[in-house]
C-alpha cells in the first residue's frame, strides 16, 4: 500500500499531517475520489489512530469535533524540544510555556519571553512581570495563580527584539490549543504584537485598547503591555481603565483606587 507514491508527495504530506497532529486533529477522512495511498500516508505519521471513511466533508470540519481533549500536559510535550522555527538556534535556553490555573476565566496573553524568563522558564518574572503582578493582585484584586499567563511565542527573540511574523504563525498555533483547553471568559492581550498577532488587525494601540473584541467564542480586550507602561506610566490610567472593563466582565467588585 503506498508503494507508488513519489517520494516527494509522501514526505510533504507526511509533513502536513504532522502541521495538524500539532493542532491537536488526529482523525482523517477519505473524500469521495481520494487515492487510499494518499489517504494512508499519514498512518505512519498520525500519533493517533487514522480513521479513514468517505464522508463528503471537509477533513478540517469534521475532524475537529473529534479532537481528543487535549491537556496542557499534552500540548507541552507536542511542542517538545522545538527547533521549528529559527529561535532555537538564536540563544534561546528553554521555552517559556506558559503558567497559571489551567481552568482560569482570566488569561493574559503577551508578547515574548526576555532574559529573565528565558533564565527561569517562566512567563512574566522580570520587571515587566512585576507591574503585571501588581496590576493583578493591587489592580484586579487576584492573585498571579488564579489566572493564566502566556506569550504568543515560546522562546526569547535574540536582545529581545520584536519576534517576526513567521516565528509568530509558526508557533501561536500551540496558544490557540492552551487557550481551547482553558477556555478563558476573558482574554487581555498585553501590547500590540499579541494584540495584531491575536485580532489579524493593523491598528494603533490607541484605537485597539478600550473595548471588547470577540476571539474564538471568547472576549478578548487589548490593553498596554507593561513594559510600555514601565516607560510611560501615564498610561497606566488607560490601562487601569481597560482592567476595569475587564473585571466588570468578570463580576470583580471594582475598588476606588489609584493607578500604580
Ligand atoms: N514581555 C512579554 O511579552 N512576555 C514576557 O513573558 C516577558 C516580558
Amino acid at each position: 500500500m503506498g508503494k507508488s507514491l513519489d517520494p516527494q508527495l509522501r514526505a510533504a504530506l507526511a509533513s502536513r499531517i504532522r502541521y495538524y497532529n500539532d493542532l491537536g486533529i488526529y482523525d482523517f477522512y477519505r473524500r469521495p475520489g481520494q487515492t487510499m495511498e494518499a489517504a494512508s500516508v499519514g498512518a505512519e505519521h498520525a500519533t493517533l489512530p487514522v480513521v479513514i471513511s468517505s464522508p463528503a466533508k471537509s477533513a478540517v470540519t469534521e475532524s475537529t469535533s473529534k479532537v481528543p481533549v487535549a491537556t496542557l500536559h499534552t500540548i507541552r510535550e507536542d511542542i517538545g524540544e522545538c527547533t521549528r522555527c529559527r529561535l532555537h538556534k538564536l540563544g534561546r535556553k528553554q521555552i517559556v510555556f506558559g503558567v497559571g490555573n489551567p481552568r482560569a476565566q482570566l488569561m493574559f496573553i503577551g508578547e515574548a519571553p526576555g532574559a529573565d524568563e528565558d533564565e527561569q522558564g517562566e512567563p512574566f518574572v522580570g520587571r515587566a512581570g512585576q507591574l503585571l503582578n501588581n496590576m493583578i493582585t493591587n489592580g484586579m484584586g487576584l492573585r498571579r495563580e488564579d489566572v493564566y499567563i502566556a506569550n504568543i511565542i515560546k522562546c526569547r527573540p535574540p536582545n529581545n527584539r520584536t519576534p517576526e511574523r513567521d516565528e509568530c504563525e509558526t508557533c501561536s498555533p500551540f496558544l490557540m490549543r492552551q487557550i481551547e483547553v482553558i477556555r478563558p471568559k476573558v482574554i487581555v492581550a498585553l501590547g500590540s504584537i499579541a494584540a495584531k498577532t491575536l485580532l489579524a488587525i493593523n491598528a494603533s494601540m490607541s484605537e485597539l485598547r478600550g473595548r471588547w473584541y470577540e476571539f474564538r467564542g471568547t472576549k478578548l480586550a487589548v490593553t498596554y503591555h507593561p513594559a510600555f507602561l514601565l516607560r510611560d506610566p501615564r498610561q497606566k490610567k488607560a490601562a487601569w481603565k481597560d482592567l476595569q472593563m475587564v473585571m466588570k466582565e468578570l463580576g470583580l467588585p471594582i475598588p476606588a483606587r489609584n493607578t500604580d
